[in-house]
């Protein structure tokens, strides 16, 4: 095994962080794997999203279903509901697709190759290689943003990401062992986590900082080296929260497909960029008494939001159609998107809190 990895894996042993998909060195060196289900539901849900906003979805998601072959069985309403409020909304309609495949054509087995995972829906390059290194043990180049950051500062690659990608991934795979390649992975995205951090890397203690190109020859903060990020453009748009005698919230279901595809959402104008675009009261769904109540800013990917938020009370329930009625009981439990939630809380500010009273 390369000196780099060594030097890693035994920095691994003692100073790996503890997830609930994880199995300790230890425990790895006594032969327990970590169950493939597991690692491949925290891997869909960590892409785009923080290790601490993910753990209590995950927890939820296994309790409610266990094995791969429990996910494939509950409705898509079920899952979508149990997913809002991770974003990304296209994860949880490839995740259900990708358990049903996996439960009904594979006899609930993942496959072990990175070719036969990204054969399934939802799983790239990054979660090919992760799934099949840390349930797997292949030894699978696996590159996040963390690892990123760690191989253009042990290497010294100046080239600026994202077209540094293939230099960084033929650097992953020359350290990459063949033994322990799970852990390595993991070890890398915990050096990066931790040690090789973005602002102030605690480089004395990083295991690897005697064979670190950057930090004998420059300044490991500046790395990694990034294109200039284009400026997001902003949209506009209102959006109509309807309330009815007894304080319940009208709601629709969104396209299937699409951005926040099959989520939950209040009656909303198109969402344009043009300023004079639908933003008044006037763009309504149905005509009821409109009252203004603020705005709110959400940023997605390629855009930000502005919604104008107009909220109208005791609309009768026969004035709106093609969606149902969210008792203030149920609306917290509905696959409200955060932009959407935000929306209604501005309107009712309580919402979102528990116990809410009708009006
Ligand atoms: N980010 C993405 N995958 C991860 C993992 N398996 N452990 C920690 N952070 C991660």
């Amino acid at each position: 095994m390369n000196r780099r990895a060594e030097q890693l894996l035994r920095w691994y042993d003692d100073h790996h962080r503890l997830f609930p998909w994880r199995v300790t060195p230890s425990e790895r060196a006594q032969g327990v794997l970590a169950d493939p289900y597991r690692v491949w539901l925290s891997e869909i849900m960590l892409q785009q999203t923080t290790v601490e906003a993910v753990k209590p979805f995950f927890q939820a998601f296994v309790t409610r279903w266990p094995t791969v072959g429990a996910l494939a069985g509950a409705t898509d309403d079920d899952v979508m509901r149990a997913w809002a409020g991770l974003g990304y909304y296209s994860r949880a309609r490839n995740l259900k697709k990708c358990a049903e495949i996996v439960a009904n054509e594979l006899n609930g087995v993942f496959p072990s190759t990175i070719a036969g995972l990204k054969a399934l829906p939802g799983i790239g390059d990054y979660t090919a290689a992760a799934i099949a290194a840390i349930a797997f043990d292949q030894p699978a180049a696996v590159v996040d943003g963390n690892i990123e950051r760690v191989i253009t500062r042990l290497f010294a690659i100046s080239t600026p990401l994202p077209a540094a990608k293939s230099e960084i991934r033929a650097k992953v795979q020359t350290i990459t062992p063949s033994d322990r390649s799970g852990d390595f992975a993991q070890a890398m995205m915990d050096l990066g986590a931790m040690i090789c951090t973005p602002r102030r890397p605690a480089c004395v203690l990083c295991p690897v900082n005697d064979d670190c190109r950057v930090l004998t020859e420059g300044d490991p903060e500046l790395f990694p080296v990034k294109a200039p990020k284009k400026d997001r453009p902003v949209r506009f748009g209102a959006a109509f929260i309807a309330i009815s005698r007894n304080g319940s919230v009208f709601l629709r279901k969104r396209p299937a497909s699409g951005l926040l595809g099959g989520m939950a959402e209040v009656p909303c104008t198109n969402w344009t960029a043009r300023i004079d675009g639908e933003t008044s009261a006037d763009a309504a769904p149905f005509p009821a008494r409109w009252r203004a109540c603020g705005s709110i800013v959400h940023v997605f990917t390629h855009f930000e939001l502005r919604l104008s938020v107009y909220r109208a009370d005791n609309v009768a329930e026969a004035a709106a159609a093609d969606g149902w009625w969210a008792s203030p009981g149920d609306l917290p439990g509905e696959a409200l998107p955060t932009v959407m939630k935000k929306a209604i809380a501005a309107a009712i500010p309580d919402a979102f809190t528990p116990k809410r009273h009708s009006a």
